[in-house]
């Protein structure tokens, strides 16, 4: 079939410079304006065996109590669980509606080969909760819905000082592709500078060797010489050796800060010669929230073109795919007795329903003639009583008069 000729179209832009003001230069602080206003989503999922801090860093990075410390975390199933915290927060005049979800029981069953699952379920049903809000917008039905989706995935690491755990590597591997990735070595005071070195190193090699993805904060053309620096400092550090604490202890200057007291010292939380948290802090908030908010839209990008792809395959199967021969003739003989075999049953439920009726008026005649047979009896009982008494009375009757007749010949 020939096919038909569609002329090819090049439009053709105009350029021109603008001589007064129009407006339009506002859109971005008109966007600016909107955005605070709305507020921001911040959808952080936590990944990590019990005890390493998870809970003390979240604290420490938003600075209000996001887990009570008092209550560790207690689960009573065979799995992980999903547990959700939404806070809404406020900075100068900017909202963040912060939505951690985190994973109690990662890593502490006896068999912990299918952690994963439940985790990756979790980031794909806000994937498909995006997708549907998506496809609702698309015929006008919603307009204002929340992102759902998981903008960043803290991942914290065992401070073994040896490898990481294969349950870990694991877990890794199968987000990496849906999820920023953010791998942080957890309570790192627990080791000697040495000690920590050694193993970012080897943590990083473990990383590539798996070529697992994690995220780094991307450089734009017009950033600074300065910004770039600070970006590739950040990058050069992953993954971050943190340190979490919401006491106040008192430093070698004097000053009260946030930190962890050891009889050789104080580790400061906010020190970047102690550890690595304003790294994070500044990948995670205040430096490249929206970065990852941008990355969470290729991956989501991804995760739906292969859903789309998935669903016209199957579509396709159905339309396209020419079945086996004697697969049908089996098909159709078994449509065929199924057809019997319905007719039959119809047939069957017919003649019973008949048979249901003739008994029903059977029984109905058989009741009416007895009622009439009983009808009949008494009238003839009532007859027979009538007639008796009138004999009994005729009879008296009769006695009567042969009494009188007998007096009478008496008296002649
Ligand atoms: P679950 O609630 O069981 O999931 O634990 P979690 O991972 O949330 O740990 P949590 O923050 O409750 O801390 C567990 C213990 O580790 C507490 O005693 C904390 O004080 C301590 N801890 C937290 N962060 C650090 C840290 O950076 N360094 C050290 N040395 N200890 C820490």
């Amino acid at each position: 079939p020939s096919v038909p000729v569609v002329p090819t179209f090049t439009p053709t832009i105009i350029r021109r410079k603008l001589t007064s003001f129009v407006g339009f230069s506002n859109l971005p602080q008109q966007w600016h304006q909107k955005s605070i206003q709305q507020g921001f989503d911040f959808n952080l999922l936590v990944v990590g065996e019990s005890g390493l801090g998870k809970s003390t860093l979240l604290n420490t990075m938003f600075e209000v109590p996001v887990h009570n410390l008092d209550t560790p975390h207690t689960y009573d199933s065979e799995s992980i669980q999903i547990q959700t915290t939404n806070i809404e927060l406020e900075e100068s005049g900017v909202k963040l509606r912060l939505n951690v979800i985190d994973t109690p029981g990662f890593g502490d069953n006896i068999n912990n080969l299918d952690s994963w699952k439940v985790i990756m379920e979790e980031i794909d049903q806000r994937f498909d909760q995006y997708f549907e809000a998506e496809e609702n917008l698309s015929v006008g039905l919603s307009g204002t819905a929340k992102d759902p989706r998981v903008h960043a995935c803290l991942f914290f690491i065992e401070p073994s000082g040896h490898t990481m755990k294969p349950l870990d590597v694991v877990t890794m591997k199968k987000l990496h592709k849906k999820v920023n990735l953010v791998p942080v070595i957890a309570k790192s005071d627990t080791l000697t500078e040495e000690e920590l070195a050694q193993f970012k190193h080897a943590v990083l090699s473990e990383l590539e060797a798996q070529e697992i993805d994690f995220f780094t904060p991307p450089t734009y053309l017009n950033d600074d010489e300065e910004t770039k620096g600070e970006v590739s400092e950040l990058i050069s550090n992953i993954p971050f050796a943190v340190v979490g604490s919401t006491s106040l202890v008192v430093n070698k200057e004097g000053n009260a800060v946030l930190g962890r007291e050891y009889p050789w010292g104080v580790i400061e939380v906010h020190n970047s010669e102690h550890n690595d948290f304003l790294k994070l802090r500044s990948l995670l908030i205040s430096g490249h929230l929206e970065d990852l908010r941008d990355n969470t839209k290729k991956l989501y990008e991804r995760y739906r073109s292969e859903k789309l792809l998935k669903l016209d395959v199957k579509q396709d199967d159905s339309v396209f795919s020419i079945p086996d021969p004697a697969v049908r003739q089996e098909e159709e003989r078994r449509n065929h007795e199924e057809r019997l075999a319905k007719m039959e049953s119809e047939m069957r439920a017919v003649f019973q329903k008949k048979v249901t009726e003739k008994e029903a008026k059977l029984k109905s005649s058989e009741g009416e003639l007895y009622s009439k047979h009983r009808e009949i009896k008494e009238q003839l009982d009532r007859q027979r009583q009538e007639l008796e008494q009138r004999k009994l009375q005729l009879q008296q009757q009769i006695q009567m008069e042969q009494e009188r007749r007998a007096r009478k010949n008496v008296v002649r």
